[in-house]
């Protein structure tokens, strides 16, 4: 009988250790290490997870075809750009988010509007059969195309063997994963979802892709206490890692690009979960500024380049009068450093006796903006509210603030602008330019400032009941 070893795995970072541990001693995280049963030593399995590459030589670089690839078109024209313009044969996809949010909806619908690039295979270790016909007839609806593909093969098998088996068999142009959690190699002994497995499984799904030129798209679920083996591990083996994230009870849902082989990192693919499967949404901006009120206090527009795309997004601050030692400092949306930034600079350089004061920031719409450009709209949703003035009607903001209050230039300034102008923005509050593009817009009336307080200077200048 073969002796059988166990070895404690991280489940975060995949730190390997002979004896059990509390922290793991590579990323620090308490409670990570899982006890995996491993192969015994005397198995002949084990020679089984080692396989050899052998087949591959060295070529001159110059000899090596630099065509572009050819890309898999998709017509859900949204997730089709966050890949970097269609699917790229061989390449493997990570998409992750939260449980319910939408990955398995969201790629169903993928392979029912993929049918005109081929054969794509669906496989899925979560659901029954019929569970997943009965979703595929409700998205239905909002596709394409009114019938089910012929084209469209579906497999509910949690064995990657097999797995691999049928998709070498079919060879699909396609294959989608549903979950690599719930894919386990037979030859390894820990349990489905382990980090083990899923590392394995997805090294042995990286190889089918490239050998066989199939496009292969792994679902991967993120839990909080991270009992699930991370999508971290992952990251390193895929191609293109895509997030789908969004409030659980708000409607929409963004697709996001962290890791990109083939395209733009940070691109953003709008959707919003209906009752027939997510809908696409081709102007963001609109779908965000719909609910605004024009004229409140405390509401600032930002322009928020998310990949190569303006995204136009109401950030609205709120402050309160507070009756704790430390007041609160609540951002939704934004960065918690670059709040207390933006908040000390009011502070210092404008004068607000904001450490009386609780404040509240929020984005509309579940958007996250990271970038620098929203410090201006933040500061100015704060001296809004804090003032009780509205900020000048059909203005944008647009700027990073420096700790002595100066405001400082960012990037694609004009494809930012271009992007208020046709929203029907009429003024721009932006930084003065170092030197001015060439295509600088002209439809939208500009306002150049060097500091803060310039800026709020011109955003409050035509309020009625201005009382500045
Ligand atoms: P799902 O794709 O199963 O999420 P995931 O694979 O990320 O776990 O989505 C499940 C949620 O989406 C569920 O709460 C129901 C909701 N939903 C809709 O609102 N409309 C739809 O058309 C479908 C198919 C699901
Ligand atoms: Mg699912």
């Amino acid at each position: 009988m073969a002796k059988q070893i166990s070895q404690f795995v991280c489940q975060e970072c995949g730190k390997v250790s002979p004896k059990s541990m509390g922290k793991c001693p590579q990323c620090g995280n308490w409670g990570s290490m899982v006890e995996e049963i491993v192969q015994s030593t005397t198995s002949k399995k084990g020679k089984a997870v080692i396989r050899s590459l052998s087949n591959a030589e060295p070529h001159r670089l110059h000899e090596i075809s630099g065509e572009t690839e050819k890309r898999i078109p998709l017509s859900i024209e949204e997730f089709s750009r966050v890949l970097g313009g269609g699917i790229v044969p061989g390449s493997i996809v990570l998409i992750s988010g939260d449980p319910g949010i939408g990955k398995s909806t969201l790629l169903l619908q993928m392979a029912m509007e993929m049918t005109s690039g081929g054969t794509v295979l669906y496989i899925s270790g979560e659901e029954s059969e019929h569970q997943i016909k009965m979703r595929a007839m409700r998205v239905l609806q909002s596709g394409t195309s009114h019938e089910i593909s012929e084209n469209f093969y579906l497999l509910t098998e949690t064995n990657l063997d097999a797995v691999l088996e049928h998709a070498r068999q079919l060879n699909p142009a396609v294959i989608i994963i549903d979950s690599i959690q719930t894919m386990t190699l037979s030859e390894l002994d820990s349990s489905a979802g382990t980090i083990t497995q899923v590392r394995e499984g997805a090294t042995r799904l990286r190889e089918f892709a490239k050998r066989s030129g199939v496009a292969v798209f792994l679902i991967g679920h993120v839990t909080k206490d991270g009992n699930i083996a991370g999508p971290r591990v992952l990251e390193h083996i895929v191609d293109t890692v895509l997030v789908l994230e969004g409030e659980r009870y708000q409607a929409f849902r963004l697709l996001r690009s962290v890791k990109n082989r083939y395209g733009a990192t940070s691109e953003v693919g709008v959707f919003e979960m209906r009752d027939v499967g997510m809908k696409e949404v081709r102007n963001p901006s609109e779908v965000f500024l719909a609910e605004r009120m024009v004229n409140a206090a405390g509401s600032a527009i930002a322009v928020s380049m998310e990949g190569t795309r303006p995204i136009l997004v109401e950030v609205q601050g709120l402050t309160s009068r507070s009756f704790l030692n430390n007041p609160r400092r609540t951002p939704n949306g934004v960065d918690f450093n670059r709040l207390l930034l933006v908040t000390a600079v009011l502070t210092r350089r404008m004068g607000m006796r904001l450490n009386e004061q609780d404040i509240f920031i929020n984005v509309v719409g579940g958007m996250k903006i990271n970038e620098p450009a929203a410090d201006l709209p933040i500061a100015a949703a704060i001296a809004s509210s804090y003032q009780d003035v509205p900020l000048r009607a059909d203005t944008v903001l647009i700027g990073e603030i420096g700790l002595s209050g100066e405001l400082r230039w960012v990037n694609q300034m004009p494809l930012r602008l271009r992007e208020a102008a046709k929203l029907g923005f009429k003024q721009a509050i932006i930084p003065k330019p170092i030197h001015k593009p060439e295509s600088w817009p002209k439809d939208i009336q500009i306002f150049e400032a060097r500091s803060v307080k310039e800026a709020l200077k011109f955003a409050f200048s035509d309020s009625t009941t201005t009382n500045q």
